[in-house]
């Protein structure tokens, strides 16, 4: 698939002032400090907001030093296994539906599409998010020699792959519903046919754990970031990097689009089959719910498309373009399930918003949380009650 270049398509640079000083203050800031910027205002919960009302969520930072370090890891060949499913060849055989494939194991949990076009956007998306977090994999500081590394909902396992080779002492496991993954990895990377909702039965406990852009997949992800906490070992990390919908505009420019129609009906249907998208923002306040210590989260910006006259951004904003118009399709499941729509109609209606991605007047763009949190180094327990407190009297 030919990917983006740095050829912004010809047409009027729009300027949107406001959104590219957030964005430029937070870089000079460091992606998750709190930027004090003209326009901008924080409220008393440390909600970062534009003052026309445009909410950019809460922003906060902590410093963490760095971690002991364990440094014997159990490497393992090639190999792809699972623990909870068993490895049939039907898994490999998918259910089609409307000229997109989808995963066979649990059939029908996952809405978006498993086939080459969705995976060759998953690997894009990878790409966008390098560009987003200057290259880096991941944001928390786990320790430099890890063991133990899991990717849940892991994709095409680019991540995992990535992660394998970043961390050569660590053994990567990726699970995922569909086995869409690439069979030659490194040695220190194996996939599993899971299901992220069921009860995890690793034994190892993992350094670190992370899952990526996992927002329409799970009915309750508060019960997987439970899992997470559960399957870590002391002092380990868990950082969710996600996308959180619907999409959000600076002005009042996507109003009245077929753009915004779509998020209304995304947003709708995804929360009538039961996975609503709508979750991350409440990732930071569960983590600090379950347990997790230096809970961190950094807010990120996907433009729409080029309007941004920042470059960087406007670099991000062709990526994500792009990401979006292959992605549409791939959402179409979220219409014809969840709202009962006729493939017919979802194809009509995202004709027209096909066109609005591609207009520079409209200011929308995604809003990406990354938040992480750490299991505590020493879990506390309560301290043993002297010999004979608390006994019944005879
Ligand atoms: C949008 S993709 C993200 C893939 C990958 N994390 C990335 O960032 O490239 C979501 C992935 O989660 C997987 N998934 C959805 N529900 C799942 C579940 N209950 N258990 C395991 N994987 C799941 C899907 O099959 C899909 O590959």
């Amino acid at each position: 698939m030919p990917l983006p270049t740095d050829k912004a398509p010809a047409g009027p640079v729009l300027d949107a002032p406001h959104f590219a000083e957030y964005i430029s203050a937070l870089n000079e800031h460091g992606a998750g400090e709190p930027a004090a910027v003209d326009g901008f205002v924080t409220d008393a919960h440390g909600v970062t907001a534009h003052e026309s009302g445009q909410n950019l969520d809460s922003i906060e930072t902590e410093g963490e030093d760095e971690h002991d370090h364990d440094d014997d890891s159990a490497i393992g060949g090639i190999s792809r296994f699972h623990s909870t499913a068993s490895v049939q060849s039907s898994v490999y055989e998918f259910v089609e539906e409307n000229g997109r494939t989808y995963h066979r194991y649990k059939e029908g949990k996952y809405v978006m599409p498993n086939d080459e076009i969705e995976q060759d956007r998953l690997d894009m998306q990878h790409q966008l998010w390098l560009m987003t977090l200057s290259d880096k994999l991941h944001l928390a500081p786990i320790k430099p020699n890890p063991n133990h590394i899991l990717d849940i909902g892991t994709g095409t396992g680019i991540w995992a792959i990535d992660c394998a080779t970043m961390y050569p002492t660590a053994s990567v496991i990726g699970s995922d519903l569909s086995p869409i993954q690439p069979a030659f990895v490194p040695p220190n990377c194996q996939f599993e046919v899971e299901d992220v909702e069921d009860e995890w039965t690793y034994t190892q406990g993992f350094d670190f754990i992370h899952g990526r852009l996992l927002v329409s997949c799970f009915k309750d992800p508060r019960a997987v970031f439970a899992q997470a906490f559960a399957h870590l070992a002391p002092g380990g990390y868990f950082e969710m990097q996600d996308a959180d919908f619907p999409l959000r505009c600076i002005d009042d420019s996507m109003r009245g689009t077929a753009l915004e129609q779509w998020n209304g009906h995304i947003v709708d249907g995804a929360a009538r089959a039961g996975r609503p998208w709508t979750n991350t923002k409440r990732y930071k306040q569960w983590m600090l719910e379950l347990g997790f210590v230096d809970v961190h989260e950094k807010l990120f910006q996907w433009p729409l498309n080029t309007w941004p006259r920042d470059p960087h951004l406007k670099m991000l904003g062709l990526w994500f373009q792009h990401d979006l118009t292959e992605g549409l399709n791939s959402t179409k499941a979220v219409l014809t399930r969840g709202l009962k729509w006729s493939n017919e109609e979802a194809e009509v209606f995202l004709v027209d918003v096909r066109k609005d991605i591609k207009n520079r007047a409209v200011h929308a763009y995604a809003s990406l949380h990354v938040v992480y949190g750490k299991k505590p180094d020493v879990v506390e327990m309560s301290p043993p009650r002297p010999s004979g407190e608390g006994e019944e009297e005879a």
